[in-house]
């Protein structure tokens, strides 16, 4: 077993706003038209970068302190044809959803791009229905991917039957569908995280649930704006509620999460892990579940992360791999292909990190399976206690440097990170508070 002994100020923490709910914000708020306001808003690279875009669309937003924006847009048949191209950085979500909602506005040309991660990641996952929705949206780089080049229309009636299980395609085909004042039937196999269905309802819209995983939305759509508020990001927070169960001393609270239950899959993984995290002033604010979560040092084990809960998890699975190298009998994750479409693709660079550590894993097309408690593992551990040093690459990916960071604070290995100014795209003051949840 890795050593554990780290001990933790037992403190209450906050974590920055989510970055889903942020993105959306910005999106709901260009398409209304007059004024909205949103609070908790996560000033990070990402969803500052669809900011910044829809800026050049025609929405004024205003800073009135951190986190607190005031938004003022002339509505959907108002937004104009920016001028310049517009770059949504490292964020597959901004792009995506951004995308659908473009191709919506009558008369709005753009072209959306990236940096060099983003422009590897597949888009014909919304190129395809588009299309067939009637958009004009063609991928410039390489088997349709970004940059990509719009020409807002009005697209017709359009049903979707979804074969991955994201909400990222479903987002943007909704968002595609409000811009422009058509109807959407969609269906996923697994539910995928429903946060533009709720805001959407929040603005007055209403959702028919032909069955718990289709639905319908028809014109015509309330977008008279909304004021959003932002809980804090249960993705950056499951950082530390691994720090947390694995710590051998302290307690943590991670304060104002939200508890959407498309995205609690954590909660439920490190559960069944063997974890103990306790939720507080469970509450619902603006349509979505929020509350607290109180972390116990507990003792992990190998569970069977079954293929339902993959969507619910899939950008936690980096950190929960870490929380895994502890599990007594090992860890596996299957059914999660989709994680070779992220930042990077988490399969591999997961893989190709653990094994620089030394120890062995079976990779898979879909995922991985390893056991950091295996008499080989033990030997590897001792190695790198005395002090062995190990380059881990972050492979332009916030969550695969955040979690390797979270496992040299948990080990005290020599682990040094090619690079981490990846975390400021979801995730600004990361390393600030991790050291402030240490004792030196
Ligand atoms: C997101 C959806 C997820 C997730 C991403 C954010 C969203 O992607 O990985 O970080 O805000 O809709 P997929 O739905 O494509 O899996």
């Amino acid at each position: 077993m890795i050593p554990r002994n780290t001990k933790l100020k037992s403190r209450e923490i906050t974590v920055p706003g989510d970055k889903s709910l942020s993105h959306r914000s910005v999106l709901f708020a260009a398409l209304s038209k007059g004024r909205s306001k949103v609070t908790g808003f996560l000033e990070a690279e990402d969803p500052l970068n669809t900011m910044s875009a829809f800026t050049k669309l025609g929405l004024n937003a205003k800073k009135i302190a951190p986190g607190e924006y005031e938004f003022e847009s002339p509505g959907k048949e108002s937004l104009v044809s920016p001028n310049v191209e517009l770059d949504f950085g490292n964020a597959g979500t901004g792009i995506r959803l951004s995308a659908g909602l473009i191709c919506g506005l009558r008369g709005v040309n753009a072209t959306l791009t990236g940096d060099d991660s983003l422009k590897k990641r597949p888009m014909g996952r919304i190129i395809k229905p588009l299309t067939a929705m009637g958009a004009s949206i063609v991928g410039l780089g390489e088997k349709e991917t970004a940059p990509l080049k719009i020409e807002g229309r009005k697209l017709s009636a359009f049903r979707y039957e979804s074969p991955i299980a994201s909400a990222q395609i479903k987002s943007c085909l909704m968002l595609a569908a409000i811009a422009s004042e058509t109807e959407l039937e969609y269906s996923e196999n697994i539910l995928s995280r429903d946060h533009t269905e709720n805001m959407f309802r929040f603005l007055g819209n209403e959702i028919e649930r032909i069955t718990p995983l289709r639905f319908k939305i028809k014109p015509p759509y309330i977008l008279n704006g909304g004021e959003f508020k932002v809980p804090g990001d249960i993705s950056s927070a499951a950082f530390f509620l691994v720090l947390g169960v694995l710590a051998k001393e302290g307690n943590l609270v991670i304060s104002n999460i939200g508890l959407n239950p498309a995205r609690t899959g954590i909660l439920t993984a490190l559960e069944l892990m063997g974890a103990k995290v306790e939720i507080l002033n469970r509450r619902i604010e603006c349509g979505e579940p929020v509350g607290d979560l109180k972390t116990y040092p507990s003792v992990l084990k190998k569970a069977n992360i079954p293929e339902s809960l993959i969507p619910s998890i899939i950008d936690e699975i980096p950190i929960l791999s870490v929380a895994g190298l502890f599990a007594e009998g090992g860890f596996e994750i299957r059914h999660a292909e989709e994680l070779r479409a992220k930042e990077s693709d988490r399969i591999h660079t997961m893989v190709s990190n653990f094994r620089a550590l030394g120890i062995e894993v079976e990779e898979y097309p879909d995922g991985y399976a390893l056991d950091g408690t295996s008499k080989k593992s033990e030997i590897v551990w001792a190695e790198l206690s005395k002090g062995k040093k190990i380059s881990i690459l972050s492979h332009m990916d916030h969550r695969i440097a955040m979690s390797f960071l979270i496992l040299k604070s948990l080990s005290g290995f020599s682990l040094e990170i090619d690079e981490t100014s990846w975390i400021e795209t979801s995730f600004p003051g990361f390393e600030t508070l991790l050291r402030g949840c240490l004792y030196e």
